[in-house]
């Protein structure tokens, strides 16, 4: 089932009793919109860069059998174990800092004084034990939450609770929260979501808020109100769930490459757009697939969140996730999302500018991605003018993938990659900034890529 209809569905299932208790809820928010009214930015100083971490959904699901399955359900110690191997595999190092509890973590009933109440026979040590865990390991702690009645696998939501639910996840030390929209009107959202933002800022507890308010309302036909997202969240989905499937990678790179008029200006240090986790070393996406994720999300400025049993990946897929050249990438500090500069008979150009920046012009970092399945890599020739780099005295470019340098190349030079089908090849282009740039004249705009660009192998056309 298309997860638009699913969506719609679960909007749906609200029962009437449900309606009246949540207006009810409604009319009590509505006493404390004053106290919201007024309130500035998020600016709560956090995810300057994206936010890099574990986060169990796509892998994990909502797995309860721990009678079962004792070693993947939802459980206190699945989160223990992936905190200790983010560190002992070497993932900590590399910057990936959250451990990220997904849904399916609480009780069906909240406490007898409305407080949320964790799984007690799956979290026996209660959150702020694992909390504990998981910052005795120099990491960070995430949960999961629903602006609704319910969450989307029916656990209790926060509605009519925003404060209570503030307090308890800042008295649990939890430092990333992320908050999504099932059993809720998406109308209802652009008020919400701003209070319960409010509340965790009343903690006083620095703590991620990432939204799953946009896209929610993209799905209900309403324009979701990004100034407001933008100033109220750190992170937001904007499109489908992220399945574990080739093809489930690829729609989420045509939505934001068909969409990134609206979607790209919205990024920047402290507020992201959210592609979905990575999923990376599953069973869905081959190794050149797993390599186009890496390298296309990091030139989304994509939160990079793994979500992937880290007992048994397999050593290749481990190095694509610590690939620190494309992870600087991912984390550059100018924040800049890329953009799709290119595409044509199943090639496309991504690229993101990127520090260093000398006078107005900028690096980049440019990824090569080959859509076509016809069996054979493709070669793509481009000049680094083509590509909307104008610098004079020239980049030094090396592939990121291969550990490769060519040096540094002026825009005249022509290019060539090859890349395997569904694959990717991943450069950074940085400028020269030693380079006397007063000899020439002023420097243009710097991020106007023509089209132009040549794919040299024949392109196969179906009859
Ligand atoms: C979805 C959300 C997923 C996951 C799931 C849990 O709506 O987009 O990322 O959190 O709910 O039920």
């Amino acid at each position: 089932m298309p997860h638009s209809v699913k969506r719609h569905r679960r909007l749906r299932n609200i029962t009437p009793e449900e309606k009246s208790e949540e207006r009810m809820d409604i009319s009590v928010l509505c006493i404390f919109i004053s106290v919201v009214a007024g309130v500035s930015a998020l600016e709560n100083g956090l995810v300057r860069t994206p936010p890099m971490g574990w986060l169990a959904w796509e892998r994990f699901r909502c797995n309860t059998d721990c009678k079962n399955d004792p070693d993947n359900c939802i459980s206190d110690k699945l989160f223990r174990t992936m905190a200790d191997l983010v560190v002992s595999e070497g993932y900590a190092a590399v910057g990936y800092e959250y451990i990220n509890v997904d849904d399916c973590w609480l009780e069906k009933e909240r406490d007898f004084n409305g407080q949320l109440q964790p799984d007690a026979l799956r979290f026996p040590y209660g959150m702020r034990d694992l909390s504990n865990y998981v910052h005795s390991k120099g990491l960070k702690f995430g949960i999961y939450q629903d602006f609704g009645n319910y969450t989307c696998a029916g656990y209790p939501g926060i509605l009519g609770y925003l404060q209570t639910d503030a307090l308890t996840f800042a008295s649990w030390e939890v430092d990333y929260v992320k908050l999504d929209g099932c059993y809720s009107h998406p109308r209802d959202m652009d008020r919400g979501y701003p209070e319960f933002g409010y509340y965790l800022n009343q903690t006083g507890r620095p703590m991620v808020y990432s939204c799953s308010w946009p896209v929610y309302q993209i799905y209900s036909g309403m324009q979701p109100n990004f100034s407001s997202i933008i100033e109220h969240c750190n992170l937001w989905r904007n499109f489908d769930d992220i399945q574990d499937s080739w093809a489930s990678v690829e729609s989420i790179i045509d939505y934001y490459g068909n969409n990134q008029d609206v979607i790209v200006p919205n990024a920047g240090p402290g507020h992201w757009n959210d592609p979905d986790m990575l999923i990376i070393g599953n069973f869905g996406l081959s190794y050149e697939q797993s390599k186009t994720q890496m390298a296309l999300w990091a030139i989304l400025a994509a939160p990079l969140l793994m979500s992937v049993d880290l007992r048994t990946i397999r050593p290749e897929y481990k190095a694509i996730l610590q690939n620190r050249k494309i992870i600087a990438v991912d984390q550059d500090p100018l924040g800049i999302q890329g953009r799709r500069i290119y595409k044509k008979n199943g090639i496309e150009i991504w690229a993101r500018p990127i520090t260093p920046v000398y006078q107005s012009y900028f690096s980049y970092a440019i990824a090569f991605v080959n859509r076509r399945t016809d069996g054979t890599p493709s070669d793509i020739a481009v000049t680094i003018l083509e590509l909307g780099l104008a610098f004079r005295g020239g980049y030094f470019v090396e592939d990121l993938y291969e550990d490769v340098s060519y040096g540094v190349l002026t825009p005249d030079t022509k290019i060539k990659v090859k890349v395997n089908p569904s694959g990717v090849v991943m450069l950074r282009a940085d400028v020269q900034i030693s380079y006397k740039e007063r000899q020439f004249p002023p420097p243009q705009s710097v991020y106007r890529p023509y089209d132009i660009f040549q794919v040299t192998r024949p392109i196969f056309k179906k009859k």
